[in-house]
């Protein structure tokens, strides 16, 4: 079963596919026996991260304490999904730095464009209202990963051939 510890972190814009891709992914490796573990931003930010908003001191304190969970879940040989935007190029490069080969960035990619036009929770409709303020893509920035370990173009690939691409990830990886 290969019980080493493996933090799988999303990152991309809102509505790119984070929470469904998570998900399936997860799906399938509790299905294969594996200890798995789904940290998603929004159930995150509703309970350990309550007290945090979206400047960017705030956002780089919801990376951190994020990736402190996940390390906790990775080093008990759980694979750990981290789904949030996280946004920052330099935040998740601290991210790299604390959690060393266990950790994967994953590019969640699609164009705002495409975003934009699925917006599944209505918040881009709401951002262009000027409702929510700093909302990435729209009002803050997004700043893409330069060289992710893994990128999911999620306007060209479909959730599962995204899960696929994850799969076989993580098994070259613990071969
Ligand atoms: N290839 C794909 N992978 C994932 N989702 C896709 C894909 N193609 C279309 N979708 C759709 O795009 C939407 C993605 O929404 P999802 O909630 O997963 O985004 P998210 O990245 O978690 O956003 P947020 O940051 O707001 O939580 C869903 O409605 C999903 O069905
Ligand atoms: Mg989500």
């Amino acid at each position: 079963m290969g019980a080493e510890g493996k933090i799988y972190w999303f990152t991309g814009l809102s509505g790119a596919g984070k929470t469904t891709i998570s998900r399936r992914f997860a799906e399938r490796l509790a299905g294969a026996g594996r200890l798995v573990k789904v940290l998603d931003g929004d159930v995150m930010r509703s309970g350990l991260c309550a007290d945090l908003g979206f400047s960017a001191g705030d956002r780089r304190e919801n990376v951190r304490r994020m990736g402190e969970v996940a390390k906790l879940f990775a080093d008990s040989g759980f694979v750990c999904i981290a789904a949030l935007v996280s946004p920052y190029r330099a935040d998740r490069e601290r991210l790299r730095d604390r959690l060393g080969a266990s950790f994967v960035e994953v590019f969640i990619d699609a164009p705002l464009s495409v975003c934009e036009s699925r917006d599944p929770k209505g918040l881009y409709a709401r951002a262009r209202r000027g409702e929510i303020p700093a909302f990435t893509g729209v009002s803050d920035p997004y700043e893409a990963p330069e060289a992710p370990d893994l990128h999911l173009p999620t306007a060209e690939l479909d959730a599962d051939a995204c899960v696929g691409r994850l799969l076989a990830h993580l098994e070259a990886a613990t071969a």
